[in-house]
């Protein structure tokens, strides 16, 4: 079977998509070199914006387009997407946890395999969120928080470490892992000429433990993604974010303390209900005060089923695009 497998979203996707390359190859699949010449299409999606999740239906109506030229084409839909909405018309709809069933589903077993050996690794050390952040979509496609096994982990760990350049630990949270600084510290202290990463950090949740431990073991890279989301206290409430500009600043203050060249990178969401020309400009101020490595800066995007959907005070589209066009344009000159 020839397959492509396209993939959307976060680190966490990446991680899947992979996953599942590694099993259909070992099986004795090999990848198509188009979609006109695959007998499956697999998207893995995402659904925490709205332009991830048209782009990505488009992309599933050029699938059905070929389907109907050749019936034999499989397509399967897992991940975010498939979790939040029906998709009609195609053969495999996988949510997040059972993403790893299309194996089968397309008929083969599921079976441990040794990790390629890769420059990068990624490893999964907690599944969904329930942080609620009241404009995100998240909790409800990937549902509640789990922690991986500690066993689990290392058993990953011990197979990538070796070979690894890069290894991420992965969560939508990862601080919300009981005693991170621990585990982090323990990892960092493994065989292997490996730099450790692990993201998202949440800023409520984040442990001045963990900045100790990225300071003290030389394997843990001096990079950190802490999104910040906005630099104005009266949004962060709104957003239901439970950290104030002051604590946000707190951490960049203690970071950059223990580790002078730290790279620190955020996401910002842009024109969230009851965003003011002043609360932006607050935002504006805090980004140009902390100076990140680089910023992630999106329009904010309605959900459906979020809190932050049925806020009063929605602001127009155009006004949101045109502070991330102007925070976009003040980072670029910044960096
Ligand atoms: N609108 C815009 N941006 C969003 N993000 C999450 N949900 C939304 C939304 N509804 C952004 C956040 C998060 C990143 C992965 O995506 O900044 O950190
Ligand atoms: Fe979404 Fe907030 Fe959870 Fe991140 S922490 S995945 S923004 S709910």
């Amino acid at each position: 079977m020839k397959f492509i497998i396209k993939n959307y979203g976060c680190q966490m996707n990446v991680n899947t998509a992979a996953k599942i390359n590694q099993q259909l190859l070992a099986a004795g699949h090999v990848v198509a070199e188009s979609d006109e010449q695959a007998d499956a299409i697999i998207f893995n999606t995402c659904c925490v914006r709205n332009t991830a999740e048209q782009k990505i239906l488009s992309h599933i109506a050029l699938a059905k387009q070929l389907k109907q030229k050749n019936p034999q084409l499989k397509i399967a839909v897992i991940g975010c997407l498939s979790a939040k909405r029906k998709i009609h018309g195609v053969d495999i709809l996988l949510g997040t946890e059972d993403a790893m069933n299309v194996v089968e589903k397309l008929g083969e077993t599921l079976r441990p395999l040794p990790p390629e050996p890769t420059s990068t690794a990624y490893i999964d050390i907690t599944y969904g969120c329930e942080n609620y952040c009241s404009y995100c979509i998240v909790p409800f496609v990937r549902g509640k928080l789990r922690i991986r096994p500690i066993e689990e982990i290392r058993a990953e760990f011990n197979q990538v470490k070796d070979t690894a350049k890069d290894i991420y630990l992965l969560g939508q949270n990862v601080n919300a892992y009981p005693n991170f600084p621990q585990l982090l510290a323990k990892l960092a202290q493994q065989s292997g000429d490996f730099k450790l990463h692990f993201l998202s950090s949440h800023p409520k949740d984040f442990d001045i433990e963990t900045i100790k431990v990225m300071a003290k073991y030389p394997k843990i890279a001096h990079d950190i993604h802490l999104p910040m989301q906005c630099g104005c206290d009266k949004i962060l409430k709104l957003m239901n974010r439970k950290y104030t500009v002051a604590d946000y600043k707190n951490i960049i203050r203690q970071l950059r303390e223990l580790i002078p060249d730290i790279h620190i990178t955020t996401d910002i969401i842009c024109g969230f209900p009851g965003e003011t020309d002043e609360d932006f400009e607050e935002t504006v101020k805090t980004v140009e005060e902390i100076k990140f490595s680089a910023a992630y800066i999106f329009p904010y995007s309605n959900r459906t089923g979020t809190v932050a959907d049925k806020m009063e005070n929605q602001v127009p589209f155009r006004t949101r695009k045109a502070r991330a066009t102007k925070l976009v344009e003040i980072m670029r000159k910044m960096s």
